[in-house]
């Protein structure tokens, strides 16, 4: 398959043909010099130099991150709330799963933005399992060629390699995205696998992201958008993680202590975000995730501040656009982004060719968040130069770099499964 295909089925076709500007550097000697923002100095310059001290400075930098990148995200679990059981868990993929299927309702009108989740148990699950928890593009019925899921509804980027046409899923789409999520090897090892369409939180569109969904939801008397510190659709999508960890709560085959919350390029970004404010998340992967998730900014190699504002300013809040081209004038960059998981473990994959969300910036991240793990007490990323390909690093931070281009695959599943195991205590592969 080819990158290009890749791209596409991601549910990013249209998104596609803004990539790359001329001028896109991909030279690390080009890299210009820059001085990361440190995460062990307050804003008012004095050294965090304990525990008790971090506990304040990362209230500063989550403050930073709402007020300047992503917006301050509008409320917790909003009153209204309730799940609906679609279906109970059953015997699923030929005995490999157990599977059920809950709708959230976002607020008490019936007619209200509503999330389906759909989970895959281990076969033989009695007590609680570890969940990988994760947005996908296409919708639920795109993850399995499975029918008794049911289609998604919502707005989506068309895609007629993924079935997706006049903007709504086909039944053609069922198992499209099949090779991105690795059910059989995750109930294998012990985990379920919950998975929700990130359109059904907020459309991916310039148009409607803030028309539709949860956003409107939380506007003002006459107001039209969000204000320019307030939330875009990376923080309506990382609410909905959170909405979804509210059901997994109470779900008797789930333990909500051992969730990973997992996402592949803008939905890596946007649960590197989700793991970063809502500390019930106990583990956090981003892969693929690129400008505005694990990879530092002011490297500029790859996708810029400047491309990504153009492309998808919705994802971002108001405040955030005035970055475009000055990424110096940040003041955040995405290491900090990954120190507010400390010391909960974190875990950043990239792609060889995946030069657009440089896999390097992603590495360095983790080397930069690391002094704040040793403050708290963890062991951080055990690697200062980046390893070769498929050579993983795991401490309390991991890394890996594979052959091949923009993807999630069995490669990386594998690494996943590996990292959350040992954190999680369960036995794994
Ligand atoms: C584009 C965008 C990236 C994003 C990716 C995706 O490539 O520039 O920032 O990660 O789309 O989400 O597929």
């Amino acid at each position: 398959m080819t990158d290009r295909r890749r791209f596409c089925l991601a549910g990013a076709a249209a998104l596609a043909s803004a990539q790359e500007p001329p001028g896109t550097n991909y030279d690390e000697s080009k890299v210009p010099a820059y001085s990361l923002p440190d995460p062990l100095r307050f804003s008012g310059g004095g050294e965090v130099r304990s525990p008790g001290d971090w506990k304040r400075r990362r209230g500063e930098i989550l403050r930073l991150f709402e007020r300047e990148v992503y917006g301050r995200t509008a409320a917790g679990r909003p009153e209204g709330m309730r799940f609906e059981i679609l279906s109970g868990a059953e015997p699923a993929l030929g005995g490999a799963a157990l599977r059920k299927q809950a709708r959230i309702h976002f607020s008490a009108n019936p007619d209200g933005p509503k999330m389906d989740l759909l989970m895959y148990f281990p076969p033989d699950s009695r007590g609680k399992a570890p969940v990988f928890l994760g947005l996908n593009f296409l919708g639920n019925q795109a993850v399995r060629n499975d029918p008794a899921v049911a289609l998604n509804r919502n707005w989506q980027r068309n895609n007629e390699a993924a079935g997706i046409a006049g903007n709504r899923a086909t039944e053609a789409s069922r198992g499209a995205a099949a090779g991105r999520w690795a059910v059989e090897r995750i109930t294998a090892a012990g985990f379920a696998l919950a998975t929700a369409c990130y359109a059904d939180i907020a459309p991916d569109n310039e148009r409607d992201a803030f028309r539709q969904g949860v956003l409107p939801l939380y506007y003002r008397e006459g107001q039209q958008k969000p204000a320019p510190e307030e939330w875009g659709a990376i923080g309506a999508w990382a609410w909905g993680l959170s909405r979804a960890l509210d059901y997994l709560e109470q779900e008797p085959l789930a333990d909500a202590r051992r969730v990973a919350v997992m996402g592949h390029s803008r939905l890596g970004k946007t649960a590197l975000w989700a793991g970063a404010q809502d500390e019930r998340f106990a583990l956090v992967i981003a892969n693929n995730s690129g400008c505005m998730g694990a990879a530092l900014s002011r490297r500029r190699y790859g996708e810029t501040v400047a491309a990504i504002t153009k492309l998808a300013p919705h994802w971002f809040c108001g405040n955030f656009l005035k970055y475009a081209g000055r990424e110096d004038d940040l003041p955040v960059d995405q290491h900090m982004l990954i120190a507010l998981c400390a010391p909960r473990p974190v875990y950043v994959a990239s792609a060889e060719e995946d030069r657009w969300a440089d896999p390097r910036g992603e590495f360095l991240s983790l080397v930069h968040a690391t002094p704040v793990y040793r403050l708290l007490g963890a062991d951080g990323l055990p690697a200062r130069e980046m390893p070769g390909l498929h050579q993983p690093v795991m401490g309390r931070l991991g890394y890996h770099i594979r052959a091949g281009g923009h993807n999630v695959t069995g490669y990386d599943w594998q690494q996943f499964i590996a990292f959350a195991s040992r954190h999680f205590g369960v036995k794994g592969e």
